[in-house]
């Protein structure tokens, strides 16, 4: 099974790269008025209003970062904070007769394949059991209440993600399997700075792909009769202290079940992408991913130096104002002292980071555009020794490795007087990665864990998505604003930093800069009727 897999996850990497003279699959034509629909609904489920809280949170983003927050309570005012400010609406947008949501967590295209499952017990004010968050509403869906022989102790509190990857293959094709999980690591994300908001630890379950479906009840094949499927990822644990819950797939075995999944795709469907049910098969976790002999991360310090400009803003307010930039001013620099603040962000040890277990197999690559004091250039931040190991070796040997100096292990590689230009090309012919004052390309430690177990491939996109997350909210924590890129020319990257294989391949790009706003597009409180009820 483990070789037909990795041959598969091989095939479909290749077969997804866009390359300068053709795209990955897609479809040829878009009808906008067939999106599949971004709202999943359980229909004949009970339905919970969840109050919107995350006004009330006090917490500063510079206490985000330690531990001297004291946790809020289980409860249903602080699980509705929590996930208003991981998968919630953050506001309307409306442009003429088009109208949309914007998310705090973000997603390609804004297609948003991720479902969010709650799986609560001894919560106050909430029945025991699985519920699926309808984020427009701001509420909760009972899937399934738990089992009578449930441990009977103190309060638990999960969080469990699905994908929908017809959403995405919808306007992607074949390459959507890939957004579907970045867009799962970015959720990872929201979960764990809104976490933070609350003084709440986060950490990933360890369990197989087939015990998160059953968790879930994705594999429950007749409540989604007529409906797109959601394949289960994984499982975050939220607690008060550290991690120290049993694992849940117990619990909603036994449980009553109710809801018949909605169908998103009103029209005809056009176009099948068969390869996608493919990867998703070959990427399934059969054994937890634990890695007991990886090595160990760097000895850098995870310690935050205080930042005068985003510590005492509310972290309720960044979280919420996160958006991608659409523009950039091509003119804007950014000083030395904002790009070092978004690097360290990168550092093992440190939020988010605290959520993703194992060592670090995800590498930035920074190409300093317009950074006041620092050269048009490339530059790499290993985050293993590991990391740098496969680095020097897998890319140009014509890199100096020139090391910035001070407490950070980031190298500059060379100078590059036409990243403007280079990158434009790279990123899919792209303006924002031209007009950014940093753009950023994850290397991934790739072949080697892929060999070792299929399902990485599924946890390297995870940790991109998470490193996409990071660089969104450092990116306005200092006044800038970022942009994920999942659209580049991959084999172009990797031709303009010397790699020949797939010992690394890049996952992920992002541009950071200073937005240019569309003051055409205006702007809608995220939940203006229930406030008004309220
Ligand atoms: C995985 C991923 C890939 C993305 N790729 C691109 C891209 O190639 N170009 C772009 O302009 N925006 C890209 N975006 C930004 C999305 O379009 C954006 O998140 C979405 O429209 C929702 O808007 P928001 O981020 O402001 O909430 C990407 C976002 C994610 C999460």
């Amino acid at each position: 099974m483990h070789v037909a897999a990795r041959t598969m996850i091989q095939h479909y990497h290749e077969r997804t790269k866009h390359r300068l003279d053709r795209y990955a699959a897609g479809p040829d034509t878009l009808d906008w008025d067939m999106q599949p629909d971004p709202f999943r609904r359980f229909i004949g489920s009970r339905k919970e209003q969840l109050p919107l809280t995350a006004d009330t949170l006090l917490t500063t983003w510079a206490n985000c970062h330690t531990s001297r927050i004291a946790p809020a309570p289980f409860n249903r005012s602080s699980l509705g904070a929590l996930l208003e400010l991981s998968f919630g609406i953050a506001a309307w947008k409306q442009y003429g007769p088009d109208r949309w949501a914007v998310r705090c967590n973000p997603s390609s295209g804004n297609l948003h394949p991720t479902e969010a499952y709650v799986l609560a017990h001894g919560v106050i004010g909430l029945d025991d059991g699985l519920w699926h968050y309808a984020p427009k509403e701001h509420a909760l869906e009972q899937r399934a209440t738990l089992s009578p022989d449930r441990p009977e102790d103190r309060s638990h509190l999960w969080i469990a993600l699905s994908s929908i990857a017809w959403r995405e293959a919808w306007k992607y094709g074949e390459r959507a399997f890939r957004y579907c999980q970045l867009d799962a690591g970015h959720a990872l994300g929201a979960v764990r700075y809104a976490a933070a908001a609350l003084g709440w630890c986060v950490h990933l379950v360890p369990m197989t792909q087939a015990d998160v479906a059953a968790l879930l009840g994705t594999d429950r094949s007749a409540d989604f009769a007529g409906a797109e499927n959601e394949e289960a990822e994984f499982v975050i644990e939220i607690t008060r202290q550290t991690p120290s819950s049993p694992a849940p797939f117990a619990w909603t075995t036994h449980g009553r079940w109710s809801g018949q999944a909605n169908r998103l795709d009103q029209g005809r469907r056009l176009y099948h992408w068969p390869i996608i049910d493919e990867v998703t098969l070959a990427s399934r976790c059969m054994q937890p991913l634990n890695m007991p002999n990886a090595p160990m991360p760097l000895a850098i310090p995870a310690v935050r130096p205080p930042d005068p400009h985003s510590d005492q803003q509310r972290a309720s307010t960044l979280i919420r104002q996160r958006r991608s930039a659409q523009r950039f001013d091509r003119h804007a620099v950014m000083s030395t002292d904002q790009f070092l603040a978004i690097v360290r962000a990168m550092q093992v040890g440190r939020l988010p980071w605290d959520a993703w277990p194992g060592t670090p197999r995800l590498h930035p690559v920074f190409f300093t555009h317009r950074v006041a004091g620092l050269p048009s250039g490339i530059w790499v931040l290993p985050r293993s020794d590991h990391g740098e190991a496969l680095l020097r070796t897998t890319l140009s040997p014509d890199f100096h490795w020139q090391p910035h100096g001070g407490e950070l292990p980031l190298y500059h590689l060379a100078n590059h007087p036409a990243l403007a230009s280079t990158l434009r090309t790279v990123c899919c012919h792209q303006a924002i990665a031209a007009d950014a004052c940093v753009a950023i390309a994850m290397l991934a430690d790739f072949s080697a864990p892929v060999q070792a177990n299929p399902a990485a491939y599924r946890s390297l996109f995870h940790e991109a998505g998470l490193m996409g997350q990071a660089l969104y909210l450092e990116a306005e924590a200092h006044g800038l604003r970022g942009t994920g890129i999942g659209c580049f020319f991959d084999d172009t990257l990797h031709d303009l930093l010397g790699i020949r294989d797939q010992r690394m391949q890049s996952l992920y790009h992002f541009t950071i800069g200073m937005p240019v706003l569309d003051e055409r597009i205006t702007t809608e409180a995220p939940y203006a009727a229930q406030d008004a009820q309220e």
